[in-house]
């Protein structure tokens, strides 16, 4: 059965809402626990990267503010009645233009949260899109559980925590850490055992959960996800997980694991991916790995060339254009029809926030640039971190050899293979983000000086 998973149960019925103190917490919180759920579950099939139905795009504050078609704008701190998204979400449900348009409609709940929060300032918050439920088509076994214990769902709230149900008809429970991982120790594991029955998945990443705390998730037999990334676990923590029959998804990027922590993951019998990238495995360890688990997809950063398409990153960039580190399968944006990798969440934050200022950067890897040149550097790219800075150097060569000056048109300096610009037909090459973003208001007259 495919249901479709959303955070939205998460928040109500759990919080009650305040109003004394600042208005910008007030909305700020409001964003947070119940507008971006909302969005996400109610909104974004219509309305995001995918689709913009009504030219409306919501999972991105500078066009969620800004409206879609109609050319009225969508959110209006302060102002209900201009803000058309309050409109129509407030519409009755046989209206012509309520949104969403079909069912499910809000609740009562979910509106006045909206509704409440453009009163309060309508503070965007940057969040992932992945809270605690990404709001992707799963298939699940509807697995019929009591509801867990309201008193340990508020414990985690109130530590920061998105915890609740995964979806709205289910008692299947969710708890992510994202949002105050640097806080987050092995004291608030403990808790976790009382919902045990529930506990599906569970974000730890950028914690500082120790190899002793894990000692803590030895009984949710239950889990399926487990997110470990960018911690300091090692071997000794992942031996806690041995029991875990259930668990389909381990993230272990930039965690301290070796080759003999794989021995510890060897047992468990429903994994279907394992990331590895940036851990002490080496490489032949974790190819080893591979062959002897035929189903599991181990992601160490390397993928046999010849085998099998990138079976998770279609990113069409291998470096991060924020960072210039590795992309990160998990960390995608699609922006005008290209699937564009970060190294991070932060990285993708900034991205969404000013897509223009960083599209430039992207070096576009599995697509033979314009002047001819075929060479597809993708598939010796994603390896692990040393190889991948040996991988940018390739990546830039490349580009660099195609770019089609040697010169900044603007300042005469020598061109970064990282900024280039396409322009009749021609890759153009810049020193510089700046004077690329120049050349892109006025091409004419600079493209004159690189082709005379
Ligand atoms: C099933 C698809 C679908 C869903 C889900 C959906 N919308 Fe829409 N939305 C549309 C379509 C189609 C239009 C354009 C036609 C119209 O204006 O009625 C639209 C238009 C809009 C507009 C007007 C944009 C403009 O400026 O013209 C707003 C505001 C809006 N939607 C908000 C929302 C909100 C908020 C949600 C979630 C609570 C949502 N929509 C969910 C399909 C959807």
């Amino acid at each position: 059965m495919i249901r479709r998973l959303s955070a939205v149960a998460i928040i109500l019925g759990l919080t009650s809402i305040s109003v004394r103190g600042d208005d910008a917490e007030t909305s700020k919180e409001l964003f947070i626990k119940s507008v971006w759920p909302t969005l996400q579950a109610n909104c974004f099939k219509c309305h995001s990267d995918k689709k913009q139905k009504g030219e409306l795009r919501l999972d991105q504050k500078a066009t969620a503010y800004k409206g879609g078609e109609s050319e009225k704008p969508s959110i209006v701190p302060g102002d209900l009645e201009k803000s058309q998204m309050s409109v129509r979400i407030n519409l009755a449900e046989d209206h012509d233009d309520v949104m969403p348009p079909k069912k499910p409609f809000l609740t009562k709940e979910q509106k006045e949260a909206i509704n409440k929060w453009i009163q309060t300032g309508a503070v965007w918050v940057e969040l992932e899109r992945s809270v605690v439920a990404e709001g992707e088509d799963k298939e699940q076994a509807a697995r019929e559980v009591p509801p867990a214990d309201p008193a340990t769902l508020k414990a985690l709230q109130d530590a920061g925590a998105l915890a609740g149900p995964l979806a709205q008809n289910t008692n299947i429970v969710g708890v992510n850490f994202m949002r105050v991982a640097k806080d987050t120790n092995d004291t608030h594991l403990p808790q976790l055992q009382k919902i045990a029955t529930q506990l599906e998945w569970l974000n730890l990443a950028d914690t500082k959960v120790t190899d002793a705390g894990l000692a803590n998730l030895k009984d949710l037999k239950h889990l399926t996800r487990l997110h470990l990334e960018k911690t300091d676990i090692g071997d000794a923590g992942l031996a806690h997980l041995e029991g875990l029959a259930n668990l389909e998804y381990l993230n272990l990027y930039g965690t301290k694991v070796t080759d003999k922590g794989l021995a510890s993951i060897a047992k468990l019998p429903n994994l279907k991916k394992v990331y590895l990238w940036q851990t002490q495995v080496t490489d032949a360890a974790a190819d080893a790995f591979r062959e002897s688990h035929a189903k599991l997809m181990v992601d160490n950063g390397w993928k046999p060339p010849a085998k099998q398409p990138e079976p998770e990153s279609k990113t069409v960039n291998a470096i991060c254009p924020i960072s210039g580190k590795p992309v990160v399968a998990e960390h995608t944006f699609n922006y005008k029809d290209e699937e564009i990798g970060f190294c991070c969440p932060n990285c993708l934050g900034k991205f969404k926030d000013k897509p223009e200022d960083f599209i430039g950067k992207v070096v576009r890897v599995n697509k033979p640039a314009a002047v001819g040149a075929t060479a597809t550097v993708g598939a010796t790219v994603t390896v692990g971190v040393t190889a991948t800075v040996k991988a940018t150097a390739e990546v830039k060569a490349e580009v660099a050899a195609k770019a089609f000056n040697s010169k900044c048109p603007l300042s005469g300096k020598d061109v970064d293979p990282a900024h280039t610009f396409e322009y009749k037909d021609k890759r153009v090459g810049f020193c510089c983000p700046n004077c690329l973003a120049k050349f892109k208001k006025e091409p004419d007259t600079f493209f004159a000086k690189v082709v005379p």
